[in-house]
Formats: structure tokens, C-alpha cells, sequence
């Protein structure tokens, strides 16, 4: 497909296929679905096909048409940097092409400057953080709905799904750089999928600097803190940080640590503790991203694997 500024008329022109007629998306600014320091997303719905249904006829997706959306837009204060991150961002998630595990780019809307907006699928039941927080009680007390109750299986399951996802990524040469709980998505059949793509780089575009408050340090690989050293082990790292929210049913890691001390502390050999009621082959998967070295963390391919495994046998 065409993501590259093409010629209209013998005229470039920065308009591409993606592009959804601003006519065609209805924006619901009341319906705030999530905000941090550089992005708003809103609610919105999407009147007619979004253009991945035209321009990927032989690939099996989805097809998006007549339907809800998560609209994502800049700040009207967004500096120099973040509007480059959001170009960025876009950019990435045309070129990556579909994964089940990944949440879709529908569209965008290239206005002047800050206008632009990236309108991405909508995922009903918000981000993965706040999932398994809201269902901290149903898994201690199984609840009489069996479709939205939490069992371990849906653990194992979004582990599953999150390791398929960053395999994916690995092997395209993407380093993500922001995995976490707060950046996966899940839909109303429970299928989670990676939101958020702000941060992510491909492997060779050296090296990268620190932009004040904007580094997720407890998420962070001890060299990346140490030495701004990202590799797709960093993000195995980051994983395993993930697996710690997830089978804590969201706690918040190192909650009595303040990030200054974070280096000093791994860097003693210490790590975050096995959550309460997590199976002890789970939290030895966690200890294996976490290991000093990074050659001696695993692949994404063998963490999809031991889940796969894992998911066999559970009931
Ligand atoms: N919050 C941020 N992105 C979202 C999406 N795509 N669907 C639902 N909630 C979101």
C-alpha cells in the first residue's frame, strides 16, 4: 500500500491513502478515553469504510466500517518534540501492517500543524492496567458472570497474546520502548492488543536522549537507565515488569522506591518480589527477563512458547 508522499497531478503532495475524509469521522470531545502529558484520545465513530478496508483487499482483517474509534489527537500545547514523536507514531503504525495483537491504524486526518489526528480501533474495555484492577475482587471471588469474570487462564491468555505481539515486533526490528500494562488494549472479547506506539523505534536509529519526565524508569532494563541501551532484550526487560502488574492483578512496581534510587537498587542484584497468589513458574519466567546480562534474558519467541505452554495446562 501507498504510505509514501505521493504525486497527485504530477504534484507531491504529503495526502496518502489513509487519509479519511474529515466529513467521514465524528469526534465525541465529552468522551475523553485517555490523556497523558502528550496525547489526548477521544471517542469517536467513523461514518462509512475506513480506508485499511480499500487498500488491504488480499490481506485477512478486519474490516472497519460504521464504527466506533479511538481518535488521537495532540494537545493544543504539545511542544516541538512530542509533535515529532506523534508524526512518528503515525508513520510507524502505516507501515507495520496488521497483527491481532496490535491495535490497528484505521486512518488519520493530516491537517495543518496540530489538527492532525490518528484514528485507531476502539477497544471497550480500556487499558489493560485498569482491566485487571477492576477485577482485583472477582478473581479472589469468582462473580456469577462467566463471560466478563477474570481467571488465570485470561492471565496466561494476555501473556500469551502481548509475547505474540512483541515477537512480531522484534522480528520487523521494532524495539518498542514503553511496554506495559497502561499501553495494552482490550476489547470486548478480551483480546488484548499493544496501543501504544509513541516511543517505538527500529533498531538501528541510534541513539536516544532523555526528554525530561517522559522515560518510564521502573519499566526500564538497568542499561537502559544506566547507559540509554535499548534492545529488543530491554524490552523483554519491560516485559517481565508487565508479567509483575499482571499476576499482581495491577499492583504499581518498586511503590516504595523513588526512581532516582532505581539503579542503585538493581544494581545490588535486587528485584521485585513474587506477587501474592502468582504460580512459582510464572514469577521464574519474570527473574529470567530480569537477569543482568542481556544475551541471558529470553527471546519473545521462547516467552511465547512457555505461555503456550502454560496455557495447555491450565484449567
Ligand atoms: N484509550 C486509549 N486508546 C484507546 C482505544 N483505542 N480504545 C479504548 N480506549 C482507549
Amino acid at each position: 500500500y501507498i504510505d509514501q508522499p505521493g504525486t497527485i497531478n504530477n504534484e507531491t503532495c504529503t495526502r496518502d491513502a489513509w487519509e479519511v475524509a474529515s466529513g467521514q469521522l465524528i469526534i465525541n470531545d465529552h468522551e475523553k478515553l485517555g490523556s497523558g502529558a502528550f496525547c489526548v484520545v477521544f471517542k469517536g465513530r467513523l461514518e462509512g469504510k475506513a480506508p485499511v478496508c480499500k487498500i488491504q483487499p488480499g490481506v485477512v482483517t478486519q474490516c472497519f466500517e460504521n464504527c466506533e474509534v479511538a481518535v488521537k489527537k495532540l494537545p493544543e500545547y504539545a511542544d516541538s518534540s512530542a509533535k515529532e514523536d506523534f508524526v512518528q507514531e503515525i508513520d510507524f503504525m502505516k507501515r507495520i501492517g496488521y497483527h491481532p495483537h496490535l491495535i490497528s491504524i484505521l486512518g488519520c486526518i493530516i491537517g495543518p500543524h496540530l489538527d492532525s489526528c490518528l484514528i485507531i480501533e476502539y477497544c471497550c474495555n480500556g487499558d489493560l492496567l485498569k482491566y485487571i484492577r477492576k477485577r482485583r475482587l472477582e478473581i479472589v471471588e469468582p462473580v456469577v458472570d462467566e463471560e466478563t469474570a477474570l481467571r488465570f487462564k485470561d492471565l496466561l491468555s494476555f501473556a500469551w497474546q502481548i509475547s505474540d505481539a512483541m515477537d512480531f515486533l522484534s522480528s520487523k526490528g521494532y524495539i518498542h520502548r514503553d511496554v506495559a500494562a497502561r499501553n495494552v488494549l482490550v476489547n470486548e472479547r478480551k483480546v488484548a492488543k499493544i496501543g501504544d506506539f509513541g516511543l517505538c523505534r527500529l533498531m538501528d536509529s541510534t541513539t536516544y536522549t532523555t526528554r525530561g519526565g517522559r522515560l518510564p524508569i521502573k519499566w526500564m532494563a538497568l542499561e537502559s537507565l544506566q547507559d540509554y541501551e535499548y534492545t529488543t532484550k530491554s524490552d523483554v526487560w519491560s516485559f517481565g515488569v508487565l508479567l509483575y502488574e499482571l499476576f499482581s492483578l495491577g499492583a504499581a512496581p518498586y511503590s516504595w522506591l523513588q526512581p532516582v534510587d532505581m539503579i542503585a537498587y538493581l544494581r545490588s542484584g535486587k528485584r521485585l518480589d513474587k506477587p501474592e497468589h502468582c504460580a512459582d513458574n510464572v514469577y521464574s519466567i519474570m527473574q529470567e527477563c530480569w537477569k543482568d546480562k542481556p544475551d541471558e534474558r529470553p527471546f519473545f519467541s521462547d516467552l511465547k512458547m512457555e505461555f503456550s505452554t502454560l496455557l495447555s495446562c491450565a484449567t
